[in-house]
């Protein structure tokens, strides 16, 4: 069938909204009418090519929408349901037998490959392929074909269209803390960058009940959102000396970087109280490297690499659409909303900090 998409044909080149034709759907494919699509950082270093791809493309990992059609062996959903997609691993390797998905040996080719498995393209424009398939979704598209595993069905009684960023931004900030570092309640955190991940971060410090929570960022509005959402301190790092800040008080017991920035994460790790531990969820570009003391580490500390928040996302999505529903996780103070023909402007403004999470409606 045909559909709109917002294809790039060049490495930082602009969206272009143009019509493309999704292939047949597989028995295992589920097609998605997308109600709306958060756009990621994730999305905008693709298209900047930090991350190996190649043009033309379709990106776009945050949809949510209404099940059109189902492939004939989908038992999961069925046309009708509302439905999250969120990112895809492979269910064989060891990682995915031990219900580990984050850490799948495949997890790249699985989601940035550019097309399935098997190397054939989901969409084509004019004959020719168009890298798609983008974490099994490429959803910055009116339809988009995902696979059965990535797609999580959600209640209907809450608003389809502001849980697309549960499937990547939200359950990355949020798993990183509740999945992954699992502070207990009256311990310290401090988030790194007020993105869209770092803020669902520290919503999620709020709900396990962290009582020392430092959001840190050179952006005011996105401080004050911090502080809006559960924050108890917020530092500026371009006027603030913030590792020394954190440290009179004796190191914090939690550090998350979320800027994918190698400075800033040196920082996430010096601020650590011993023992600690650093949360790496920044994306850098591949070969980033990073100087740590090496007795930082050595007198007690750990860091670690976090995926998608470490979630199972049939398991954790749920969870978060019901905080959402219990005003506990309130997503809508992050959202700005776009038409999808608007996203240009939505990935300036994303890219400006001048919005947290764009959402854009086809
Ligand atoms: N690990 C994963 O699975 C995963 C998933 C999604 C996104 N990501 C990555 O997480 C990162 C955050 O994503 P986002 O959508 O929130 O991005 P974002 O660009 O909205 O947020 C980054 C924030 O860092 C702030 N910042 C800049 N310089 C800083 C400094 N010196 N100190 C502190 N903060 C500073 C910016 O003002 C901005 O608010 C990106 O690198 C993204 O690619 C990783
Ligand atoms: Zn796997
Ligand atoms: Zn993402």
């Amino acid at each position: 069938m045909q559909t709109t998409a917002a294809i790039v044909r060049e490495k930082a080149g602009k969206f272009e909204m143009t019509q493309v034709e999704l292939a047949d759907l597989r028995a295992d494919e589920v097609l998605v009418r997308v109600v709306g699509v958060g756009v990621c950082h994730t999305d905008l270093i693709c298209r900047d090519q930090l991350y190996p791809v190649s043009f033309p493309a379709v990106f776009g990992h945050e949809g949510s929408g209404v099940v059109d059609q189902v492939g004939s062996r989908v038992t999961k959903v069925q046309p009708g349901d509302h439905v999250v997609m969120t990112y895809r691993a492979c269910g064989h390797c060891p990682a995915c037998k031990r219900g580990d998905p984050t850490r799948c040996a495949n997890i790249f080719g699985c989601n940035f490959a550019g097309a399935r498995g098997d190397g054939s393209p989901t969409i084509h424009q004019g004959g020719l392929p168009v890298h798609a398939n983008f974490f099994n979704q490429s959803s910055f598209a009116a339809y988009a074909i995902a696979h059965e595993s990535n797609t999580v069905k959600v209640d209907k009684d809450v608003p389809l269209e502001l849980l697309g960023p549960l499937g990547c931004g939200v359950q990355t900030g949020a798993g990183a803390v509740i999945n992954s570092l699992k502070p207990a309640a009256g311990s310290s955190i401090a988030v790194f960058g007020c993105g869209s991940v770092g803020l669902s971060a520290v919503m999620a410090a709020a709900l396990v009940g962290c009582t020392r929570i430092i959001a840190v960022d050179p952006n005011a509005q996105r401080r004050a959102l911090a502080r809006e959402l559960g924050a108890t301190e917020a530092f500026d790092p371009t006027s603030d000396n913030v590792v020394e800040a954190i440290q009179k008080s004796g190191g914090v017991d939690y550090s998350l970087e979320c800027t994918a920035i190698p400075s800033v994460f040196r920082q996430a790790v010096d601020s650590l109280a011993v023992p600690g531990v650093c949360g790496l969820v920044g994306a850098a570009p591949l070969g980033t490297e990073v100087t740590l003391d090496m007795n930082s580490i050595m007198f007690g500390r750990t860091v670690i690499g976090i995926i998608e928040g470490q979630s199972v996302p049939d398991v954790f999505i749920p969870k978060l659409v019901e905080l959402y529903r219990q005003g506990r996780l309130p997503l809508e103070k992050l959202v700005t909303f776009y038409r999808l023909d608007e996203i240009d402007q939505a990935a300036r403004d994303s890219a400006d900090g001048k919005v947290v999470k764009a959402i854009l409606r086809p």
